[in-house]
């Protein structure tokens, strides 16, 4: 096959920050992907509809595409009423996200007691909102390698039986564990995989030295665990969706004394998918994938036009530009991906 098109996809989970940076990181996603779920780990946090909205505003005139449609999700706190959620859904919110505070970038503003947060998790219910989970524990003495497991035992799994009716997506599933636990929970349940997290086992982290580009949260796990992710998401299951997780820091903040977490790929995102279903024989398998079972899940339409690859080689750059003063380097900087947007 030279040519391969599908429904156009959608990106379920991606960072695109703010201000100066957005012609840098919008225009990119919005010529490929219909929708995608804006992250609202920003300085300060989107906690409430207004912020969220004025955002979505934002990312609209930054992608000068008027066929793209940026969702936002709200950011939970400890301090997120059951009005909010109700506000957020009148004004067409599809998702708020749950960052277990301190779990990764900006996230001090997030949730320190999920059981504190049971009547907004009611009122998600009440408002056919879907939560988003950045699924790892936060306790220090807890391996980083481990969190996401004890994450679902600890957290996940007691959430889902006070809240069956909740809605779930378990973002950037790392894990044997994590997969196993969404292919065996009930249709509210699912998970998005980045490309990265297909690609990457935690050896190459430390492939000839330290890879700061690679770092990203959660780690990258065991080769078994990548597997994982590689089965279920080419095996077709419903509940597994991309979400890329596409999060862009500045060369200089990467390559510094203490790297921050974020693997971008935004530029090439359903490039890198292409290439791995189709190294794994599953190219048929990437359409429902990328574009059909989050736009299920959401429940919301999928979308209405194509999006046509060539098997042609794209070359990736060293580095892209990153707002007017800095650059950022692009997951797999220097190498040749196996697959072209056609014109
Ligand atoms: O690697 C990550 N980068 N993981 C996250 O959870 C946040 C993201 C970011 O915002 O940079
Ligand atoms: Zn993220």
């Amino acid at each position: 096959m030279t040519l391969l098109t599908l429904t156009r996809p959608d990106d379920w989970h991606v960072h695109f920050r703010d201000g100066a940076l957005l012609a840098a990181t919008v225009p990119p996603v919005a010529a490929v992907f219909g929708r995608a779920v804006a992250m609202p780990n920003l300085v300060p946090p989107l906690t409430t509809t207004t912020a969220a909205l004025a955002y979505a505003e934002r990312l609209r005139a930054a992608a000068a595409n008027p066929a793209f449609t940026p969702l936002v999700s709200l950011y939970l706190t400890d301090h997120t009423t059951p009005d909010e959620i109700a506000r957020a859904r009148v004004a067409g919110l599809v998702a708020a996200k749950l960052y277990p505070a301190g779990a990764t970038t900006h996230s001090a503003a997030g949730v320190t007691d999920l059981g504190r947060l049971d009547p907004v998790l009611a009122a998600m219910v009440e408002h056919d909102l879907v939560l988003q989970l950045h699924g790892e524990v936060t306790d220090p003495a807890i391996d980083v390698f481990e969190r996401e497991a004890r994450f679902v035992t600890d957290l996940l799994a007691p959430l889902c039986h006070r809240h069956p009716d909740l809605r779930i997506v378990l973002e950037h599933v790392t894990t044997r564990a994590g997969v196993a636990f969404v292919q065996a929970a009930g249709p509210h349940v699912a998970a998005t995989i980045t490309a990265h997290h297909l690609e990457v086992e935690r050896s190459d982290l430390f492939k000839g030295g330290l890879r700061p580009h690679l770092y990203c949260l959660p780690v990258p796990k065991t080769r078994t665990d990548r597997d994982a992710l590689l089965d279920v998401a080419i095996s077709g299951h419903p509940r597994f969706f991309l979400g890329s997780d596409s999060a862009p820091h500045a060369r200089a903040a990467k390559e510094s004394g203490c790297c921050p977490a974020g693997v971008y790929t935004g530029h090439h995102t359903v490039l890198h998918y292409a290439e791995i279903f189709d190294r794994h024989g599953a190219l048929d398998r990437l359409e429902p994938f990328a574009s059909h079972h989050g736009a299920d899940f959401y429940r919301l339409p999928r979308n209405a036009d194509t999006l046509t690859l060539e098997r042609a080689p794209t070359p990736i750059p060293l580095t892209l530009p990153f707002g007017p003063a800095a650059e950022l380097v692009p997951h797999r900087a220097g190498e040749t991906l196996a697959w072209r947007l056609q014109d």
